[in-house]
């Protein structure tokens, strides 16, 4: 592809994380068509593509015959997770690059089945891991990355929610989702932490699922079958000795929900992300405490504050593309986080600590 080239993108799976995330922040950048629309729901891949396609944009019902179409650059994906392995790797085989929405896959063999893809036929695969491009989460990673903290050795990472689940029929279902908040929302989670911590060398997890408050989420009529936990926690143990504690929840009775917060502590000092980041310490023997902002971490680290992290990736993403770069979210990282992910419900049924 020529440095001056547009990209020509398709998204497969229309529903609401490709119209909020994937089209909102690929339309506004230049030189990027959004020219094909694939969703088995026709009304929905028709509809999407007259308000959001370029002007000759095609709407299909069949991944296959969109992937047909060699003008296609690139294929986004968001369709429910059970799918994930199969379009990314058929989208590689056909010759695209590919964004993937997280989880990466069910499983570590999915996620490995498609890092084999990547790297047989030559395409790129990231995936949807944005808040990674949070500004308190790059300040984090910054900070570990300066030697601010010392060595790390402990970190709390959470994404809870206390007010229900999505409400869309596949994510109640473990053999559409490979599970319910732990992989939705705490994949997001562990990905920042492992990221921040830059440590991927996990030793052993054990890991619990609550089940007790799903009832609640046949409110909706449409939800007749729940298969997945209301919330869980991982105790995660590093080959170094370190150990994250994970958490996550689509229904919990605790107030401090919100978006993924990531607290890692190090010898020399600690850090905590929720929106603004708090870092503390010891000096001459008195304990200190000191907030930073988001303007003080945007302009040390050189960010526009006001583009959200989703935009940040996608940004990313396409100059990755137009100047053949490894993404920021690299799919080694993401197997990771689906290895664990997968570790942690093995715990959770069996009861077992177990070794990764
Ligand atoms: N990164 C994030 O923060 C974030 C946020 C929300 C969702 N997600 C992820 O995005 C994915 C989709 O979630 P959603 O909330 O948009 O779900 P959704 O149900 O709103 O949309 C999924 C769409 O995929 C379509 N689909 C199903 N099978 C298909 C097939 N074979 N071919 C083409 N289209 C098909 C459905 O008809 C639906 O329109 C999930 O993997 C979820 O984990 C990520």
């Amino acid at each position: 592809m020529g440095a001056l080239d547009t990209i020509r993108v398709g998204i497969i799976g229309c529903g609401t994380n490709a119209i909020n995330k994937h089209i909102k922040n690929l339309r506004p950048l230049k030189d990027v068509e959004l020219v094909a629309f694939c969703d088995v729901n026709k009304q929905q891949a028709e509809e999407v593509k007259r308000l959001y396609g370029s002007s000759n944009a095609k709407a299909y019902t069949d991944y296959r015959k969109m992937l047909e179409d060699q003008s296609i650059d690139v294929i986004h994906i968001a369709t429910h997770n059970r799918l994930h392995a199969e379009l990314s790797i058929a989208a590689m085989e056909a010759g695209k690059h590919v964004m993937c929405e997280k989880p990466m896959a069910m499983s570590t063999l999915e996620c490995r089945q498609m890092l084999d893809a990547s790297e047989r036929t030559g395409q790129k695969i990231t995936i949807g891991y944005q808040y990674r491009f949070r500004t308190d989460l790059l300040y984090l990673h910054h900070l570990r990355r300066e030697g601010a903290l010392g060595r790390v050795y402990m970190a709390h990472s959470h994404f809870y929610s206390n007010s229900g689940g999505p409400g869309r029929g596949l994510f109640y279902r473990k053999e559409e989702q490979g599970g319910g908040p732990l992989i939705d929302l705490g994949s997001h989670a562990l990905d920042a932490t492992l990221w921040a911590m830059n440590n991927y060398n996990v030793k052993s997890v054990f890991g619990k699922t609550n089940h007790g408050l799903m009832e609640k989420e046949k409110r909706y009529d449409h939800i007749k079958e729940i298969s997945v936990e209301d919330s869980g926690v991982a105790f995660i143990n590093m080959e170094d000795g370190a150990t994250i504690i994970l958490g996550a929840s689509w229904r919990l009775h605790l107030a401090q929900a919100g978006a993924p917060a990531v607290t890692l502590v190090g010898e020399d000092q600690g850090a905590s992300c929720y929106g603004n980041m708090i870092i503390n310490g010891v000096g001459n023997g008195e304990p200190w405490v000191k907030e930073i902002g988001q303007e003080e971490m945007s302009q040390a680290l050189n960010l526009d504050p006001s583009e959200s992290h989703a935009c940040r990736q996608i940004k990313q993403w396409m100059t990755c593309i137009r100047e053949d770069k490894a993404p920021l979210v690299t799919p080694e990282q993401a197997m990771k986080v689906s290895q664990v992910l997968e570790a942690i419900y093995q715990s959770a049924e069996s009861g077992k600590l177990i070794e990764l």
